[in-house]
């Protein structure tokens, strides 16, 4: 059944207007709810569906990530994320990811090479960064540098070959660790660091935002998990806006690398992957725990569009199992570091036991989601809130290529290409300008 889906029955809907009706088929898949096939609605009934957002509408089928939000669950190809977070290592998610099983070692030792060896960029890429003012937002260069990535690798963009789908995958998810700590390095106004191929794919990362030339730096191991780990809880979250973004762009055939752009552009948002950066600002705001009721006020009497960022998830109305592990490595970083009180996490933790007890978040299911806790973490580790959703991008990148390959291999994939409901003028003649009035 995995990869398939089967027609489960039929829903006949009826136009009350004209007393007719028409049947459709309902489809199932391996888990979650049936979907109605409604590809023949117009060319049987002249109507289109109306579902701003999405919200009711499953865009594509996918065998990658699968979500209940009711129950708080996220599963990789089948595996349940809080295992693969303790148990296994973002390369081996990756090929995972990409592949659709666990890779055996000699694999996971062949992927984790092809990998490393194309970490490096152009070294032509690296003028493009000068192009950018040194206080350019991160995520502005990296969607610009990747964009860019589009104009120098020629022989990877034939999406109908798999061979150069896969190479293009492998240089995105190689160079985008090399590409984010160079805009960072850019934006210290500090050397470029090179990759390291003798480090493992986090720690190599961790040592190109940090390393100088001038002294020897090691990567703390502890660190190097908790960046691993943040990253396969980032890696994939199914048709989200960055990768419904990617998989729309891809549809026309586009670029693979201009796609991977489009998603990075959609991901800042601060709704998306720029919660992150959102929360800690939110915090600072916040100040302090007697600052909490009132904030709180704000939030739920909309005040200036107030919103307890970190909070609510189009999918999960229940706790976001990523937010659970965050929370958990959020006191092993800070406990590695020696710091001893956090005074974000602590004003984090209350605001969560507020907001948890609380109607409004109650009624409407709002928890904490995976960005809630990601931020405390990365800034103890020592990176600038502007660099959060970059580190959210970089994890992603590996979700984007998968879900990409796929919409590319799916015989029933089309360009994407969602209608709507016109609500402006009727058909009207133009009036020549000395007769339109004042
Ligand atoms: N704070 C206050 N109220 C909220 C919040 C929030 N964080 N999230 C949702 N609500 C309220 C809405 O105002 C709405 O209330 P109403 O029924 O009185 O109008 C109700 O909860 C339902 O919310 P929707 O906006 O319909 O939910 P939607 O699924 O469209 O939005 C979203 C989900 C965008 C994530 C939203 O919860 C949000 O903006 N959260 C804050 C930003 C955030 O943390 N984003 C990260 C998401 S995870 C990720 O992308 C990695």
């Amino acid at each position: 059944m995995d990869g398939k889906n089967v027609t489960t029955g039929t829903v006949t809907l009826t136009d009350n207007t004209s007393g007719k009706s028409r049947e459709f088929p309902v489809l199932g898949g391996t888990s979650g709810p049936r979907v109605i096939d409604i590809r023949k609605l117009y060319a049987e009934t002249g109507m289109f569906t109306f579902d701003p957002g999405f919200v009711a509408t499953a865009s594509c089928r996918s065998t990658i990530t699968y979500i209940d939000g009711d129950e708080g669950i996220l599963l990789y190809r089948g595996y349940p994320i809080e295992e693969l977070a303790e148990k296994s290592d973002f390369m081996e998610v990756a090929y995972l990811l990409l592949y659709g099983e666990l890779p055996s070692a000699k694999q996971k030792e062949q992927f984790f090479h092809d990998i490393t060896y194309h970490t490096m960029v152009h070294e032509q890429l690296a003028s493009f960064y000068r192009g950018f003012r040194r206080d350019a937002h991160p995520m502005a260069v990296l969607c610009g540098v990747v964009g860019a990535l589009s104009a120098f690798y020629h022989d990877s963009t034939d999406i109908h070959d798999p061979h150069q789908r896969m190479v293009a995958s492998y240089r995105l998810i190689a160079k985008m660790p090399t590409i984010a700590a160079m805009a960072y390095k850019y934006n210290l106004g500090q050397p470029f660091v090179y990759p390291k191929n003798s480090l493992h794919y986090a720690e190599n990362f961790l040592h190109m935002c940090f390393a100088v030339p001038c002294e020897e730096v090691k990567v703390n191991p502890v660190l190097a998990r908790a960046m691993d780990r943040i990253f396969i809880l980032h890696a994939d979250h199914e048709q989200n806006a960055s990768t419904s973004t990617v998989r729309l762009a891809g549809s026309s055939g586009a670029n693979p690398f201009a796609c991977i752009a489009a998603g990075i552009a959609s991901l800042w948002g601060p709704a998306h992957g720029g919660a992150n950066e959102a929360v800690l600002k939110m915090l600072a705001q916040i100040g302090s725990r007697d600052h909490i009721p009132e904030f709180l006020r704000r939030v739920k009497t909309h005040q200036d569009h107030t919103m307890l960022m970190g909070f609510g998830h189009r999918v999960y109305k229940h706790y976001d199992p990523r937010a659970h592990v965050l929370r958990q490595s959020c006191h092993e970083v800070l406990d590695e570091l020696g710091i001893k009180n956090e005074p974000l996490l602590d004003l984090a933790m209350e605001l969560e036991r507020i907001a948890l007890q609380d109607d409004y978040f109650v009624s409407r299911k709002l928890y904490p989601n995976v960005d809630f806790y990601s931020g405390i973490i990365l800034r103890a580790m020592g990176f600038p809130t502007s660099l959060f959703t970059v580190l959210f991008a970089i994890a992603r990148t590996v979700g984007w290529v998968a879900q990409w390959n796929e919409s590319i291999e799916d015989p029933d994939s089309k360009i994407g290409r969602p209608r709507q409901l016109f609500i402006g003028s009727a058909p009207r003649h133009y009036v020549a300008v000395e007769k339109r009035g004042s």
